[in-house]
């Protein structure tokens, strides 16, 4: 596989506004400082002591340099700004690194981060180092596949090792913090962002997003070679109104406890060092200025101790939301609700908090909270002892080859087999002698990155059609036909040109590429068709109103099924795709796969790996369906429950936990070691788990429990454990999941507290959340 890095040249010319450029007036020079007690050295492999530091003596650190810094100062370190390292950027940037502005997103060059460090360190008063923050989303140069994959893995121990690999890509070239994990609940496939997060369970959300946060940030914040997490967006983001990106959100109390806020508490419980506050208005306040979010429960009911940013232009949208006149009064709202942190174009909101301060529209203990939160992470980061980092050890980090082949790995287990039948899956290659391999997305290297992967970052890796053939060599004759092109979107994506690839609507001659592509099936053993969305597609503002295969894909495929070849769909999606009736032999699920997707679903399409993954959301007809998710509650008629349209059943395609496996299993002997607990008692859950067909594989079984009384209604089912394990043929294991006030609590919106109820239990565990819930116990005071 080729990863040479692209030519720098082919680096971005970016919709992101010229104001950039504009001078962070107020930021003005001050007084030369008294001693600081911080002293620096040059390069540094990332390795801080920081984290030996008690919170003592962090806060006294950066006490010390409070008391001596000005109120402008003080504004600086409270900004993060876009920096991309065009030239027409480069001379406002720097300016405001000279006047201290304390953090910059989106500089991943090493030559970069050291050149603004040294500004910082050799031309401000008082050497505050910068922290540079980034969407290190599923890797940096190393990609992984996007995020829902990793949570069709359920596999948080991998995806946490994952993360530490991008952690240690992104801390080598300088990147200090990410703004990750999405740990937004999505329920409707229409928000593009689905494919950030976790999909729509809040125990499997929160699983992924503590093992994320543990993954980016090591044994304690500040760790070497490892990045501060930024959990997002709070909160509420993945419930826009229609699916559409950046819309409204009305969420109900119940849903905001019980769904919504759990990742979050658990990325918070895992030591998130930062949080991303959301755009949108909830419920009618936008989170810059929700004070009961940011302060009273994210500080004060939750002990979050890190510094909140907000979202890109967020505060200074304060206005556009209408809660306020001028961007000074935006900037004293958000300050005063807790935002630590703007996310802006130069002069925003919080360039303007001296003049807020003087006026009395903020106190001086506000702003200072706000500011000794940014230094303690800088503190903690060991920035003022190591603000550079070594250039040549970066570039060995970024090409390490253990980080290829666990992005494989990860690729590999995040797969889903949605269909197989009469087991074409896995294909055995000694008896092939032609394969047709077919779609727009088969050599597609640049998509199956997936979102928020830029082109400076890392160059587009393998494609399934080069995956392909480098597993089958000249043996087997591979024909390859795209078929037709998907047309570009109709709103162009912001992203395209910081992807490196801009879509142009090409004249598209579908008719006679669908012709090509069936006679490549008619010549060939078997069709392995990709199809999906292209990368520009699916996340931030890509929305869509539609599930259907964009373009003409869907006649594509109907042509060649009806050829009568056997076929193979590999989708390439981060949320549900309307397929229609088309019965393709098999359908595997890759996502997008990242840079080692050939090679991975090659791999996956012969046998060499098994598909173990499950899909982390219910898998819609179609768009009119969404939302539609398995945890609903009951209603007045459950028995109609699946005709609540009146022209198709409202049954999803596929379960919330579904996937097949190449091998099959069989669970039997559930058993509750006990009839009847009390409150705050547990109960172990048992089962025997047989692998019941011929090969080793792994399966996700799922724990489902479901309340029968309350004092509020609650879903028919809820996932309340989990385990990934791989058995080999024959193989039996018995495995076992606790249950307690931890999980059987839940949020009572009339109490407004959590509550535990007197109640029967019914339990299950299965292969996907369709599972008979066979056993039951009781929670009792008596
Ligand atoms: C806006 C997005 O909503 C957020 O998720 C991202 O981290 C920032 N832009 C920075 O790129």
């Amino acid at each position: 596989m080729n990863r040479a890095r692209p030519s720098r040249t082919r680096l971005l010319a970016t919709g992101i506004s010229m104001a950039l450029l504009a001078p962070l007036a107020s930021l003005a020079q001050a007084a030369p400082p008294k001693a600081i007690g911080v002293k620096t050295v040059s390069a540094t492999s990332g390795a801080s002591k920081a984290q030996s530091l008690n919170p003592a003596q962090v806060r006294a650190r950066a006490d010390a340099l409070i008391a001596q810094m000005t109120p402008q100062e003080k504004a600086g370190q409270l900004i993060t700004t876009f920096y991309l390292p065009v030239p027409a950027m480069r001379e406002g940037i720097e300016r405001a690194a000279e006047r201290g502005q304390g953090s910059f997103l989106f500089v991943t060059d090493p030559k970069e981060t050291n050149s603004l460090q040294k500004i910082a360190i050799e031309k401000t008063r008082l050497k505050i180092p910068i922290l540079f923050g980034f969407d290190v989303i599923h890797g940096l140069t190393t990609i992984f596949p996007v995020p829902i994959a990793g949570a069709a893995s359920w596999d948080p121990a991998m995806v946490e090792r994952n993360q530490a690999i991008a952690a240690r890509e992104a801390r080598a070239v300088g990147v200090h913090w990410t703004f990750a994990p999405m740990v937004d609940i999505a329920r409707d496939p229409r928000w593009g962002r689905i494919v950030e997060g976790a999909g729509e369970d809040p125990y499997l959300g929160a699983a992924m997003a503590a093992a994320q946060v543990r993954g980016f940030q090591g044994p304690a914040l500040g760790a070497a070679d490892h990045i501060i997490a930024g959990p997002k967006h709070l909160v509420g983001y993945g419930a826009a109104e229609g699916g559409r990106d950046y819309d409204e959100v009305n969420l109900s109390d119940s849903e905001l406890w019980n769904v919504y806020l759990p990742p979050f508490r658990a990325a918070v419980d895992a030591g998130a060092g930062n949080v991303m506050s959301a755009y949108m208005g909830l419920n009618g306040v936008p989170a810059g200025a929700n004070r009961w979010l940011l302060t009273d429960l994210l500080r004060g009911q939750w002990g979050f101790q890190g510094w909140v940013v907000s979202d890109n232009e967020a505060v200074k949208n304060l206005k556009t939301h209408g809660l306020t006149r001028t961007q000074a009064e935006s900037g004293a709202l958000a300050l005063g609700a807790g935002l630590d942190m703007e996310m802006s174009t130069l002069g925003g909101a919080y360039a303007r908090l001296p003049q807020a301060l003087q006026s009395g529209a903020i106190s001086q203990q506000q702003l200072d909270d706000a500011v000794r939160r940014v230094l303690e992470a800088k503190i903690r980061l060991g920035l003022f002892e190591h603000p550079y980092v070594d250039e040549a050890r970066a570039a060995k980090v970024l090409h390490d080859p253990e980080h290829l082949k666990a992005a494989r790995i990860a690729a590999e287990r995040s797969a889903v087999l949605l269909r197989n039948e009469a087991g074409l899956l896995p294909l055995d290659r000694t008896k092939l002698r032609s394969v047709a391999v077919i779609g727009p997305l088969a050599d597609a290297a640049q998509d199956a990155l997936g979102p928020w992967v830029f082109a400076q970052n890392a160059p587009p890796s393998q494609s399934i059609l080069a995956g392909v053939r480098e597993k089958l060599g000249d043996r087997v004759k591979i024909a390859f036909a795209p078929g037709v092109k998907i047309p570009p979107r109709l709103h162009p994506s912001p992203f395209v040109t910081l992807t490196g690839e801009v879509r142009r609507p090409e004249p598209a001659d579908d008719a006679q590429g669908i012709q090509e592509a069936v006679s490549a099936a008619q010549g060939a053993d078997v069709a392995i068709l990709v199809l999906g969305e292209t990368q520009d597609m699916i996340g931030e503002s890509a929305s869509t109103s539609s599930l259907d295969l964009p373009g003409r894909q869907q006649a594509l495929l109907d042509a060649v099924v009806a050829t009568g070849k056997p076929v193979v769909v590999l989708l390439m999606n981060g949320r549900p795709l309307d397929l229609k009736d088309s019965k393709p032999g098999a359908i595997l699920d890759i996502w997008y796969p990242g840079s080692a997707g050939g090679a991975a679903a090659a791999n996956l399409l012969f046998g060499d790996a098994v598909p173990g993954g499950k899909l982390p959301f219910t898998w819609v007809r179609n768009a009119g369906q969404a939302p539609l998710y398995y945890a609903r509650l009951n209603s007045h008629d459950p028995d109609g429950a699946n005709k609540r349209y009146w022209n198709e059943p409202n049954t999803p395609v596929y379960p919330f936990g579904y996937g097949l496996s190449y091998s099959s299993f069989a669970y039997s002997n559930l058993a509750v070691d006990q009839a009847k607990i009390a409150p705050g008692q547990r109960v172990t859950v048992s089962v025997d788990l047989k692998n019941t067909g011929g090969r080793t594989a792994d399966e996700v079984a799922q724990l489902y429990i479901r309340q029968r009384t309350g004092t509020a209604a609650r879903p028919v089912r809820e996932l309340k454990g989990f385990q990934r394990v791989t058995l080999k043929p024959g193989e039996t294991r018995t495995l076992r999941f606790e249950l307690g006030d931890a999980e059987l609590r839940y949020w009572n919106t009339i109490t407004k507290d959590w509550v535990v109820d007197e109640s029967d239990f019914q339990v299950g565990v299965g292969s996907d959340s369709t599972t008979a819930l066979g056993a039951s116990f009781a929670v009792t005071r008596r």
